[in-house]
């Protein structure tokens, strides 16, 4: 009887998911493989709901943003119990391995069920905020990388006819992977992540020395994981003679139709993921390090830190003077 790949997607959804999806789909069928979609992340196993998907199934989606088995995040599998009965439904189903497509933290919940299942898992990463150790970029990252860069490129045009201070909070709730990239593609004056704490008298006093060098507009990318930005905002408008808006850019980077680089990273890592299944080789994730598909111990992309490019900030510096 032919093998059967699970496919769950969980977590913050992000453009390029569905890619991933189709390529699973139509590689696991050429090896031969039946799939099956589990719908909703995690609540899919607990409630053993899902959709039987073939290469038809998934024609017309490449270019969807979002997920079409839709996601959510699932406190509930973190109860006592819950990775026994996702493993139950597993089995019930045939399901010999399972591919996560997702970030750090359904990747955790992989690790969980793994050592309740003998299903193969294999995680793709998969979030806008490219925070997952393994790989040097996530899918959807692109995305949202563009789709903030075409919003604030518009909000400089504001920022310059009326010479103020913009404050452009993106995602990015616990990294600043996303800030920084933007940042440095829109010419932001300043770029607030939190791993760089700063505090409000150096973030004006750079903005005022600027201003005496006649650029009295300015953009300040700042990750939503850095601070308040409305009460940044406010405390820098009491510091400043500058008017100082904020523009919080939310879920606008989450959605829209994947970049040809986010189908393409998720045409990619599905042929790796549905290939170390080939290769009955669990517990892993795959990724992108230095142009090669690699396949990343499970675990660790789903405990590690991924480390941040600090030296990115002192470039950005040099770019915006
Ligand atoms: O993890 C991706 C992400 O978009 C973060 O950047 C953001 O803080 C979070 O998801 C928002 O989560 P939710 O969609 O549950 O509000």
């Amino acid at each position: 009887m032919a093998k059967t790949i699970g496919i769950v997607t969980s977590g913050g959804d992000a453009p390029g998911m569905n890619a991933a999806i189709r390529a699973v789909t139509r590689i696991g069928h050429a090896n031969g493989f039946q799939v099956i979609g589990f719908e909703r992340g995690w609540d899919g196993l607990l409630n053993n709901s899902f959709k039987r998907l073939t290469p038809r199934s998934v024609g017309g989606i490449i270019q969807l943003g979002g997920t079409i088995l839709h996601t959510l995040r699932c406190p509930t599998f973190e109860e006592k119990g819950s990775s026994e009965k996702a493993a139950e439904t597993l089995s019930i189903n045939d399901v010999d391995s399972l591919v996560v497509i997702g970030g750090d933290g359904s990747f955790r919940g992989a690790l969980d069920l793994s050592r309740e299942s003998d299903a193969l898992m294999v995680g793709i990463p998969a979030t806008i905020d490219n925070d997952v150790y393994g790989t040097d970029e996530t899918i959807g990252f692109d995305t949202a990388v563009n789709t903030a860069v075409g919003a604030i490129d518009k909000i400089r045009d504001t920022a310059i006819s009326h010479e103020r201070i913009f404050i452009v909070e993106v995602m990015g709730r616990k990294r600043g992977f996303l800030a920084l990239e933007v940042g440095i593609c829109v010419g932001a004056e300043v770029i607030l992540i939190p791993e760089n704490p700063m505090n409000i008298a150096d973030i004006v006093k750079f903005m005022e020395e600027n201003a005496k060098k006649g650029k009295r507009a300015g953009i300040i990318v700042a990750a939503e994981g850095f601070s308040d930005t409305s009460k940044l905002a406010q405390e820098m408008q009491q510091q400043t003679e500058s008017e100082v808006r904020l523009s919080i850019l939310g879920y606008a980077q989450r959605g829209g139709s994947p970049t040809a680089r986010s189908r393409l990273l998720a045409s990619l890592f599905a042929e790796k993921a549905v290939e170390l299944i080939c290769q009955e080789q669990g517990n892993m994730a795959v990724g992108l390090q230095n142009g090669a598909i690699v396949g990343v111990e499970l675990e660790k992309a789903a405990k590690s830190r991924k480390p941040i490019n600090l030296r990115l900030l002192q470039v950005a510096d040099m770019l915006a003077t």
